[in-house]
């Protein structure tokens, strides 16, 4: 069994690790984390499990957590992952980042777009992008793992393969996007207040949101070209699930066949991404509590547009279902373990 800690267990992300945790076979939860004082018994925080789930989660010291633990995940906001990286890796553990720390591979970005100093850019290099469908190889073995973000991941599921194959082009990519407001984590703030959510709906960050450069980094890799987007998120008054439609101009010549085909070739084999074909659309409801990423298109020739839809779950195939799918390719274990959510 490999011992697993979640740092930062309290959270949105990490509830839903330790949830599939306990579901899987080759691994046991060795540490919970929390900053609180109080001890808290894991049913506190998830009221459904059994209760004799003998669990707790509390603040644990850096040797506590060497001795116990194997791997982490690391369900921290933004720029507390850097430190806590460096010292687990210097320990020779492996690291699963939840966090936007080592997602890009140019500290100059992140520091534009998150407005922060990167104080870790030596571990950049290290960090493998885990966005399992594509970067498989790269993920075996990995020992630092930067998990994608949830809008990147249902971005780049929909528009990759397309890219890849030279069925579109790259400039004019347009990619609107709707998400619960679990995305934002469990902190509260006046955008999540539920008189301000509920019966509503708007864009926010428009031009500035800062998962813009990473879903640019990954089309740019699929390109072999820089590629920029203009991407805008929208606040859904749900819990859960990112829709997006994405707008791409085919290449000429290029026919519906062709771009079946070519989401066949990606996804046919692959476990947690369903393609449902031409002018067949996916609902936030289909993906909710699955790690699944659901795609459909429609080419419209009256004016020559390609639409793609994608649908995730935020907490899941965008933030800790993709985790343990890439813990589980990282080790060799079965891809789908811990991951039968239905
Ligand atoms: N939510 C999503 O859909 C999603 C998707 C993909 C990636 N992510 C990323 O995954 C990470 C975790 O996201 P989340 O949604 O689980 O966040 P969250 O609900 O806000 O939880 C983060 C946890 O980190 C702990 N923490 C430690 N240091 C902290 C600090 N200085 N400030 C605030 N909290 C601190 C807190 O636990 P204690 O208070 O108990 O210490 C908190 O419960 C983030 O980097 C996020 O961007 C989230």
């Amino acid at each position: 069994m490999l011992n697993c800690a979640v740092i930062g267990a309290t959270g949105y992300t990490g509830m839903e690790l330790i949830k599939i945790l306990l579901k899987h076979s080759y691994v046991r939860i060795s540490a919970l984390t929390t900053r609180q004082k109080e001890a808290l018994p894991v049913q506190t925080l998830i009221p459904s499990l059994p209760k004799d789930i003998d669990l707790v989660i509390r603040p644990h010291s850096f040797v506590e957590l060497k001795k116990s633990s194997d791997l982490f995940f690391l369900c921290l906001p933004h720029t507390e992952a850097m430190e806590t990286v460096e010292k687990l890796r210097g320990a020779g553990k492996i690291v699963i980042d939840l966090s936007a720390d080592f997602r890009l591979k140019d500290a100059s970005a992140y520091e534009f777009w998150y407005g922060v100093k990167h104080r870790n850019t030596a571990r950049i290099q290290e960090a493998v992008y885990g966005l399992t469908e594509f970067f498989r190889d790269s993920i075996r073995g990995a020992k630092l793992i930067a998990n994608p973000g949830c809008y990147p991941t249902g971005a780049a599921l929909g528009i990759v393969p397309l890219l890849r194959d030279g069925l579109v082009e790259k400039e004019g990519i347009i990619i609107d996007s709707k998400s619960g407001v679990s995305g934002a984590g469990k902190k509260l703030s006046l955008s999540s207040h539920f008189a301000e959510l509920d019966e509503n709906f708007y864009a926010y960050k428009v031009g500035q949101h800062q998962h813009t450069p990473e879903i640019e980094q990954t089309l740019s890799w699929a390109s072999g070209r820089k590629t920029a987007v203009s991407f805008t998120p929208h606040l859904l008054p749900l819990k859960r699930g990112i829709l997006s439609t994405i707008y791409l101009r085919r290449k000429k010549g290029v026919t519906q066949e062709r771009i079946e085909q070519s989401f066949r070739k990606a996804y046919d084999k692959e476990p947690f991404v369903r393609f449902k074909g031409a002018k067949q659309f996916p609902a936030l409801k289909d993906v909710q509590q699955t790690n699944y990423c659901d795609i459909g298109f429609h080419f419209d020739a009256r004016t020559d547009q390609l639409i793609v839809v994608t649908a995730i779950d935020n907490l899941l195939k965008g933030a800790s279902g993709q985790a343990v799918q890439n813990m589980n390719v990282c080790l060799g274990f079965p891809e789908q373990e811990g991951l039968g959510l239905w």
